[in-house]
């Protein structure tokens, strides 16, 4: 079994969020049990050199919607992965992976990329992941091809919106302008494809996949989502568990596991001693990710004032929108025990997790989450708003990896509480290291969820 696994973003060579380490580590765990192709764009950012990306002597021209598009494909193959890239001028002559205005072009020449590939390569599947790459499963149906499909919904939120005028620039067909295919509110809908057309739907928890067909979560497509529930699936993401390992972590000081678990407190020593935090014996709380609304980080920027006069640190990193850049920024140096790192450094989040002692992760929603498992394997406890994948991957006690604290309603006073419960879990020292110490013996690697993943692909050959 031959499968292509398309995305936008694939870490180490693009990244802007958890589609990427996922469109990484997935794959490592399928390839040992089938065998996986990854695709993604050869943005001209990626390092060619460094990561030693050579021609796949490959060239092929994309014809639709009356024009041609050159098209070049790379290979680098590492750790027995084969990850090819494709490169078209208009795709990937960018400096940042999206917000511009001919991206349906962009992705739409990808996914007529991917569709071709499948042919030159003779894949069986077609993974395919997120908006970027859910107009490939309608192609393939419209040629009839025999290539089977799988399309993950890593964030519903994000639906590749645009004008009616990409329907002739794409060529697809007017009579697809319907609401069982293309039609949202008077605009095109790529990701509408990708549930109409795949042959199954699996999104990143179980959770998340019961939530997108209500109401509030369902960013207008609960009810075409509902009448695909049929082929609708919530499989819940993995981490990288070698990568993410506090044993061989080359960007941490001290390394450790389970059973040396003092070394812990010498890189939050250390870290405190970066930040110029003096002889703190507090608690290190973070908050890792990218400011946006998704992410709760107007929960946080709202409790700040509550949190300075509480006995412990908080470092928040990240970058986003500038409102809430602009407000960490003043509040930090307001308060002495606030800190905010601008920007996304991969080097720092790991010191972070092999410092802190608490994770604060108020998502408003959350298809999965992957930093809740990340801080599990680093031995820092996690405080979720019970949603999404926070909801499958949290518990407040020990049936079920990992054990955190968990709070219900999206609201400054239910985070609040859960930060002072974290407080007097951190004054136990005995209790504290056995949350510690089960959650570092949690398994969220990908090998269980790869194997639904393959279950899944042979029900649809
Ligand atoms: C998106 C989601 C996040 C998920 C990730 C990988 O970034 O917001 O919850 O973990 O994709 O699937």
């Amino acid at each position: 079994m031959r499968v292509l696994f398309a995305s936008s973003e694939v870490f180490p060579y693009s990244k802007s969020g958890g589609l990427a380490d996922v469109a990484h580590s997935l794959p490592l765990e399928l390839n040992k049990i089938c065998e996986i192709i990854n695709i993604t764009p050869m943005y001209k950012f990626i390092d060619k050199d460094k990561f030693n990306i050579m021609p796949f002597g490959k060239k092929f021209i994309l014809t639709f919607g009356d024009n041609f598009y050159e098209i070049e494909l790379f290979r680098h193959t590492d750790k027995k992965i084969d990850t090819l890239f494709v490169y078209n001028d208009i795709l990937c002559e960018v400096d940042t992976l999206y917000g511009y205005k001919n991206d349906s072009l962009r992705f739409g020449i990808f996914s007529y990329a991917i569709s071709k590939v499948t042919e030159l390569l003779k894949a069986d599947i077609v993974h395919l992941n997120d908006w970027h790459t859910a107009l490939a499963a309608f192609i393939l149906k419209e040629k009839k091809s025999a290539v089977k499909s799988v399309f993950t919904i890593h964030n519903l939120a994000y639906q590749g919106v645009f004008e009616k005028d990409i329907l002739s620039i794409l060529e697809i067909p007017k009579k697809y302008f319907n609401q069982e295919s293309f039609e949202f509110y008077g605009k095109v809908n790529l990701l509408k494809a990708g549930i109409a057309y795949s042959d199954r739907i699996t999104t990143v928890s179980p959770t998340y996949a019961k939530e997108i067909q209500t109401k509030e979560y369902g960013c207008g497509l609960d009810g075409f989502l509902s009448k695909y529930k049929y082929k609708l699936e919530g499989i819940l993401n993995g981490i990288d568990t070698e990568y993410f390992n506090p044993k061989n972590d080359k960007s941490i000081k001290e390394n450790y596991d389970v059973k040396t678990l003092n070394k812990k407190e010498k890189n939050r020593n250390l870290f405190y001693e970066n930040l110029s935090i003096k002889n703190s014996k507090r608690p290190l709380f973070i908050f890792i990710g990218r400011l946006v609304e998704q992410k709760g980080i107007s929960l946080i920027i709202d409790l700040l004032k509550d949190i300075s006069k509480m006995k412990l640190e908080f470092v928040i990193l990240g970058e986003g929108e500038k409102k809430y850049e602009v407000n960490l920024m003043l509040l930090s140096k307001k308060y002495e025990n606030i800190h905010f790192i601008k920007g996304y450094d991969e080097g720092m989040s790991h010191k972070m997790y092999a410092s802190a002692n608490f994770l604060v992760m108020p998502s408003l929603f959350e298809p999965c989450g992957l930093n809740q498992m990340i801080a599990a394997r680093y031995g820092v406890i996690s405080i979720v708003h019970g949603i999404g994948g926070l909801k499958d991957t949290v518990f407040q006690d020990e049936r079920k990896c990992a054990m955190g604290i968990k709070f219900d309603k999206f609201q400054k006073d239910e985070l609040l509480n859960a930060i002072k419960k974290a407080l007097s879990i951190f004054e136990n020292k005995k209790n504290y290291e056995k949350i510690v110490k089960f959650d570092m013996k949690c398994n969220f690697s990908f090998a269980k969820s790869a194997k639904k993943y393959i279950k899944l692909y042979k029900e649809v050959l």
